[in-house]
């Protein structure tokens, strides 16, 4: 392949260069079509296809061709299936093929920082490596049919508000434990085609013109072999993109920057090697689509079931006092205006010209009353419209509440404003839970609301942005057809102020500070040991599980554990195991546990399966100011249902040589050196050799030795100095001494 590149580049004009790093219209890359390289389709994407033909726009605007709308990003994560989503990744990767699109723009991998984010509908996780696991597996699909991704937004896209401008302020700890991992992992495990850079700028940098971002860890860290094309107007600088590792402008036609590159190539700013890197790049992926753009075929109706498939295993059932499954028996009212017309996608550049839409309403039990209750599209509903709802409720053996945000409640381009449903619902949920106790809530949302009624009502089924076969999804969930195994991907607060990102979202003019850190979601409720409405990773079923004799080991650097899980239930049905890991060796301020493995199991009742796991060092590693760090010593495995639901755990020791290099110097704390075992060696005796001192027992009872113990060790060095009347260069010796110990024998 490098090779064909190498010829092709050879024979290709400046102006040809130029242009194939710059879009040709609004979902083409340019191609070389005198080499015969045709030009590239590109459509959105993620979950869907939305191919245009003509009027194109990326905000979701004009038509595209009728497709099949699968269940949103908020949705596939709860999956917790890599299998599944590698399946329905082969569907759209079919579909694309058929349609001739060339690269299916998505997965969107940003992390849910706030529940406010516009765009989180999309998105999957709070939690990075679910985030990463589930891209990979949905790329690994896609790119199975020959048609590339472009795994977006890279990075730290993470709010709406100032999207195109706005900068996210971190430390690189937060940025490389939180919000790069997903992306490492399309890129290392799944071999992304190309990566979309985001609009926004991180620590003061536009994403598009970032060479820390695209070319040191993105190229030399990750190795990736594809291209990184802008998100749509996201070129700030054309020339520094270029330089910065931007290999492709979108979207087209960009013609002054076409005459931009050309004459910064003329001009020697930018030079022909750059250049030609990007070009190589691009041609490098446009020479991997197949002979002829090979067809290919695919029926609605099937990717259709397999949404209904999909989403069956993604809805999350949030809580059940029993009353699920419901019986087809049963008097029932089905109430709100989902239950026949069901939000099931979102608003942008992601929405979806669908093939057909079901609402749960159509599969209902004959007899089931409905009445709509209230605007599925704004906050607004009538005392008689609420009055019959009630009062068919209560004259129903349950009922069943459709309720959810209204479209532009959540939308790419802007935020939510606040973390309730529409007063409405609210307000109709409390009223009918107050007269039918067997009250059900079904939940058409794209991020986590304000449920002040949880307490009151039977059970709440979250079906997130479920796809167009969402209303089929919701009826086997309801009547026990099939058994609810999707565990939330994100946190869901009890209000808005409980969010870590809460002071600090969503900035101003000028940027916005990730002050939180890497205490996103889960890892910061747990560090405060904060009560959740529900937490990450969790989901009811009708079924049960055990878990039993858990294990781990280190074996030639790798850790292996397993664990047993039983289905004590009754119902066949899957579990998900999650697998925490919490460090015990005290070497940074770390979240109290963080997903590091997960499977889902099927399993008969009765049956017993071992689940087995097998970790690596990057796994129990934090992100240290000299890289990636796992600190020898004790660490505990957490096999859980849920982030707070821990069943059982097994410990083992990490061993390693490597220690963080320090530099000690007259001002390290004593502190620091005594943490530290190589310097403790050195140090601790000396403190110990300490003269008797002469006290009186008023002066003993005023300050002990512990409290003196504990006020040296936030003194630095040269405290030392002074209480033992050391000269400098006795200081300086002592320093030495200690360096020596912490960088081993010189060779
Ligand atoms: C969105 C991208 C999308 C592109 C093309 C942009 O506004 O941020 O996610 O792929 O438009 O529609």
């Amino acid at each position: 392949m490098e090779q064909m590149v190498q010829t092709f580049l050879q024979q290709m004009t400046l102006q040809e260069k130029a242009a194939l790093c710059s879009g040709q219209d609004f979902w083409h890359i340019t191609g070389v079509p005198r080499l015969g390289i045709a030009p590239a389709m590109v459509s959105d994407g993620p979950h869907g296809l939305r191919k245009q033909n003509d009027k194109a726009d990326h905000l979701g605007v004009n038509e595209s061709i009728q497709a099949v709308c699968f269940p949103a990003g908020c949705a596939t994560a709860c999956s917790f299936d890599r299998d599944l989503m590698e399946r329905m990744g082969r569907a759209l990767g079919a579909e694309c093929r058929a349609e001739q699109v060339d690269v299916l723009l998505g997965p969107a991998v940003n992390i849910k920082r706030s529940p406010l984010c516009g765009r989180n509908f999309e998105y999957y996780s709070e939690d990075p490596y679910l985030a990463g696991q589930i891209a990979a597996a949905f790329i690994r699909g896609v790119q199975s049919q020959q048609v590339g991704t472009s795994v977006k937004h890279f990075a730290a896209n993470n709010q709406e508000f100032r999207r195109m401008t706005t900068s996210a302020n971190m430390s690189d700890r937060t940025l490389r434990e939180i919000y790069l991992p997903a992306f490492e992992a399309a890129v290392k495990e799944a071999g992304a085609w190309t990566v979309m850079c985001s609009y926004n700028r991180v620590n003061g940098l536009f994403a598009s013109e970032n060479p820390s971002l695209l070319t040191d860890i993105l190229r030399k860290e990750w190795g990736f072999d594809g291209f990184v094309m802008s998100d749509w107007g996201a070129v700030n600088e054309k020339i520094q993109a270029v330089k910065a590792g931007l290999e492709l402008e979108m979207p087209g036609p960009c013609v002054a920057s076409v005459e931009k590159v050309v004459q910064a190539v003329e001009r020697g700013e930018l030079s022909m090697e750059v250049l030609d890197q990007a070009a190589g790049r691009i041609l490098n992926i446009l020479l991997r689509r197949p002979e002829g753009g090979a067809k290919g075929t695919f029926d609605r109706q099937t990717d259709h079931d397999l949404a209904a498939g999909v989403e069956t295993e993604c809805a999350v059932l949030l809580k059940n006092n029993g009353v699920l499954p419901l019986t087809r028996q049963q008097k029932l009212a089905y109430i709100g205006g989902f239950a026949r017309t069901p939000r099931y996608q979102g608003g942008g550049s992601s929405h979806i010209n669908s093939f057909r839409v079901d609402g749960a309403l159509e599969f209902a039990p004959e007899g089931t009353v409905y009445l709509p209750g209230f605007s599925t599209r704004e906050d607004q509903m009538n005392d008689a419209d609420l009055e019959a709802a009630v009062q068919a409720a209560k004259e129903a053996q349950a009922a069943v509440i459709f309720a959810g945000l209204p479209d532009s409640f959540e939308c790419e381009g802007y935020d939510r404003a606040h973390m309730r449903l529409p007063e409405c619902q609210d307000r109709l949920i409390h009223a009918v839970a107050q007269v039918q106790p067997n009250t059900v809530v079904v939940l058409h949302v794209g991020s986590p609301v304000e449920t002040t009624w949880a307490d009151e009502v039977a059970a709440v089924l979250c079906v997130y942005l479920g796809g167009e076969a969402v209303g089929k999804a919701t009826d086997a969930l309801l009547y026990g057809d099939a058994c609810p195994s999707g565990r939330l991907a994100e946190s869901w607060p009890f209000a808005l102020e409980d969010n870590p990102s809460f002071l600090h979202f969503p900035g101003d003019e000028e940027g916005v500070d990730y002050a939180e850190g890497v205490f996103v979601g889960y890892r910061y409720y747990d560090k405060k040991k904060m009560a959740v409405r529900w937490p990450f990773g969790h989901g009811e079923s009708y079924t049960s599980f055990a878990y039993s004799n858990a294990v781990a080991r280190v074996e030639n650097g790798r850790i292996l554990a397993s664990v047993q899980v039983t289905n004590t239930g009754k119902r066949p049905g899957k579990e998900v195991v999650q697998l925490y890991v919490e460090d015990l060796t005290g070497s940074a301020n770390r979240p109290p546990k963080e997903l590091k493995g997960f499977e889902k199991v099927e399993l008969q009742p009765g049956q017993t399966e071992t689940v087995r796991f097998e970790l690596d060092e990057r796994s129990l590693s934090w992100y240290s100011p000299s890289g990636w760090y796992a600190a020898p010593g004790p660490y505990r495995l957490l096999f859980a249902h849920s982030s707070r639901d821990v069943r059982t755990c097994a410990e083992f020791e990490w061993e390693s040589g490597r220690r963080l290099p320090m530099t000690v110097h007259r001002n390290t704390t004593v502190g620091a050196l005594l943490a530290d075992p190589r310097t403790a060696a050195v140090l601790e005796p000396l403190l110990k050799e300490q003269e008797p001192q002469e006290s009186s027992a008023a002066a003993r009872e005023a300050i002990t030795d512990e409290m003196i113990r504990q006020m040296l060790v936030n003194s630095p060095l040269r405290s030392v100095q002074a209480q033992k009347s050391y000269t400098d260069a006795q200081l300086q010796q002592l320093i030495d001494a200690l360096q020596q110990a912490v960088d081993g024998p010189q060779a």
